[in-house]
């Protein structure tokens, strides 16, 4: 162990299962639902140089399912102590992947779902059935408030390796009591026939396979250019710790930049802090579905073990992930998180006309960390590259499987796009809230929104062609919220006004946002009451600690309200603060036969990009590459 941020090891996980169920806290009803690092405050962290002995906590949310309740326990492993041990009233957490896997085997052996399969389809066996867990989601009724539920999606293999969401069972939603396993009711919607064609996808079931591709390998002689001690990376003037947990996934922390020697905060933790997938169609079988990726299923959960050749190309540094099972077992997903370097194309040049032989050139390479989750059909790509420019990117690669619906003969739905005979592809959103800590140069900051504006005609304007950027101090929280303008060009800028850089202006970074869009339900639709981070694009918070979800801690079947828009109403100062950029984004999924049956990688993302942080291009000492002879005669001869 080297550093505080580091996630719980195995053996810690281990460790804190023990004090648990030594201080009864584990009965034979009760799940582990998270077990994650309880972070040491930032002052702390701060304060900790190598060496410095460790703070150890753990923190753990547990659900009682014969209680119906949700405690909370804060663990020192340190002192081998249970801290804490709360109830919370009324929450439903993240459903554990071992009630995802329970519930799909309580829906395939429930009479009443064998007698729906029966009456609808004619299916005797339903060993070919395939039951997707779907979040219930609260619509207002007394059942959303005081059970825990899922409305599974389900489907129909034609032999057991097939793609068999090309074959959905699109009439019957099972409700199903997550408490007492078991399926309250079948809901039926009408009835409409299986789909006829295979939407495969394997290897093995998409020959023949093109054959005109040669060998692509990425050589490093020397090995890459990072160094790794336990989570801490160094990689050129970067440095940060790798972090990992069952809610985020994926988590960096301390990213940092060495300048000439000084090492210069930038962002102190970064995360996708949630999720959500909502679904256009009105279709009483369609209109529940939306999925909160992370606060519902767990990112880290549904994260990956990646495999080299396959997922990554190079000379890799893989990470596993540690987690724990529902019923207290540590378990690793090997290569949870990748991490590579890349050439990016050329970083800059110029030629000087007047010494045409003398080009300079120089090379990008970028560091690459990333993570991909499946989350039941759907796959997405985390991804984060440091530059050598200073710039630090993040996307988010969507790819799987898109959700489907049955059609009858001939039928077209306007919610949605016809892939296959009788198969749609439901209109859909993605919208994700990413939550960037950010201590530019030091912990208290200031945030500017940026508007391009054109200056009115007249006599300070006879060329009618001046326009300026309008820096708008965000004083409270309050004022805060804004979205994208393409009108003005809108961006954002984090400075420290404490520090200023070469040319006497406060050092600062801007966000840069990528693609976006709106939501386009109703504000009263009853996804979006407990999604309040669609709100806006972006927000700016004043640091909390327990300010990590954008949807609140249990968005799982809630009622609403809480996370980012119930945190702004204190309308905190944002002044020379410790500042959180909260970053809403999201995608229009308007779906294409080219989506199917795999859908190709579709990319969204946000660019943090130095601005007056360092006092030129930081880049100007990257060495020119060595020139090479040519393998492949020119050809425009
Ligand atoms: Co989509």
């Amino acid at each position: 162990m080297q550093h505080p941020l580091e996630p719980l090891t195995p053996r810690e996980i281990q460790q804190t299962v023990r004090l648990l169920q030594e201080a009864g806290h584990l009965t034979s009803t009760t799940r582990v639902i998270s077990m994650s690092l309880l972070e040491p405050p930032k002052e702390w962290v701060y304060r900790f140089s190598q060496g410095d002995p460790l703070i150890r906590r753990a923190f753990v949310v547990l659900f009682d399912n014969s209680q119906n309740a949700c405690y909370e326990a804060t663990l020192c492993l340190d002192t081998q102590r249970v801290i804490t041990h709360t109830h919370i009233p009324g929450v439903q957490p993240t459903m554990s992947m071992d009630e995802q896997m329970e519930c799909e085997q309580a829906v395939l052996q429930s009479e009443k779902f064998r007698s729906a399969l029966r009456k609808n389809y004619g299916i005797e066996d339903p060993s070919l059935v395939m039951v997707d867990i779907w979040s219930a989601g609260n619509y207002g009724s007394e059942e959303d408030r005081t059970l825990r539920l899922a409305r599974p999606l389900c489907f129909l293999r034609s032999d057991p390796t097939d793609n068999g969401y090309a074959r959905p069972l699109e009439g019957i939603r099972p409700v199903v009591d997550l408490n007492e396993m078991r399926v309250l009711r079948v809901e039926e919607h009408g009835h409409w026939p299986i789909p006829p064609q295979a939407g495969n996808y394997a290897a093995e079931r998409t020959t023949p396979h093109r054959t005109d591709i040669r060998p692509l390998e990425i050589v490093q002689p020397g090995g890459p250019s990072f160094d790794v001690d336990g989570n801490c990376v160094h990689w050129q003037n970067w440095s940060f710790v790798i972090g990992f947990n069952g809610r985020e996934g994926l988590v960096l922390h301390q990213v940092c930049y060495n300048d000439l020697g000084t090492v210069r905060p930038i962002l102190y933790r970064a995360s996708l802090s949630e999720m959500v997938v909502p679904y256009g169609d009105p279709a009483p079988q369609q209109a529940r579905k939306n999925a909160f990726d992370a606060g519902e299923y767990g990112l880290g959960y549904c994260t990956n073990s990646l495999e080299l050749g396959c997922d990554c190309l190079g000379v890799i540094r893989y990470f596993d992930g540690h987690l724990c099972t529902s019923r207290g077992e540590a378990y690793t997903t090997k290569n949870a998180i990748c991490m590579h370097e890349e050439d990016f194309g050329i970083l800059w040049k110029h030629t000087d006309r007047r010494i045409p032989d003398q080009p300079e050139v120089r090379r990008s390479r970028r560091l690459v960390v990333s993570s991909i989750v499946t989350v039941e059909n759907y796959e997405y790509g985390f991804f984060w590259y440091l530059y050598q420019d200073g710039n630090i990117q993040f996307e988010i690669k969507l790819t799987g499987i898109l959700s489907l619906g049955a059609l009858h003969p001939g039928e077209r739905s306007k919610f949605g796009a016809l892939i296959a005979p009788q198969l749609y592809a439901p209109n859909h959103q993605h919208f994700f809230n990413m939550r960037l800590d950010l201590d530019i140069d030091g912990v208290e900051n200031c945030a500017y929104q940026l508007d391009v504006v054109a200056d009115p005609p007249g006599p300070q304007n006879p060329y009618e062609n001046a326009f300026a950027a309008v820096p708008q101090l965000l004083k409270t929280e309050l004022s805060a919220g804004a979205h994208l303008n393409l009108e003005t060009a809108r961006s954002w800028k984090f400075v420290n006004p404490n520090r200023c850089n070469a040319v006497g202006e406060p050092v600062g970074y801007r966000f840069l946002p990528g693609d976006n869009c709106v939501p386009f339900a109703s504000k009263n639709a009853w996804w979006r009451k407990r999604a309040g981070f669609v709100d806006y694009h972006v927000w700016v918070t004043h640091h909390h600690e327990d300010e990590r979800h954008a949807a609140g801690n249990y968005p799982n079947q809630s009622s609403g309200g809480d996370g980012l828009p119930r945190w702004i109403q204190e309308d905190r100062s944002l002044v020379n603060q410790d500042l959180v950029l909260w970053y809403t984004f999201g995608h229009t999924h308007l779906a294409r036969p080219e989506d199917y049956p795999v859908m190709p990688m579709a990319y969204l993302g946000f660019l943090l990009k130095p601005s007056g942080f360092f006092s030129q291009n930081p880049a100007n000492d990257v060495p020119p590459s060595p020139k090479k002879l040519a393998t492949l005669p020119c050809c425009n001869t």
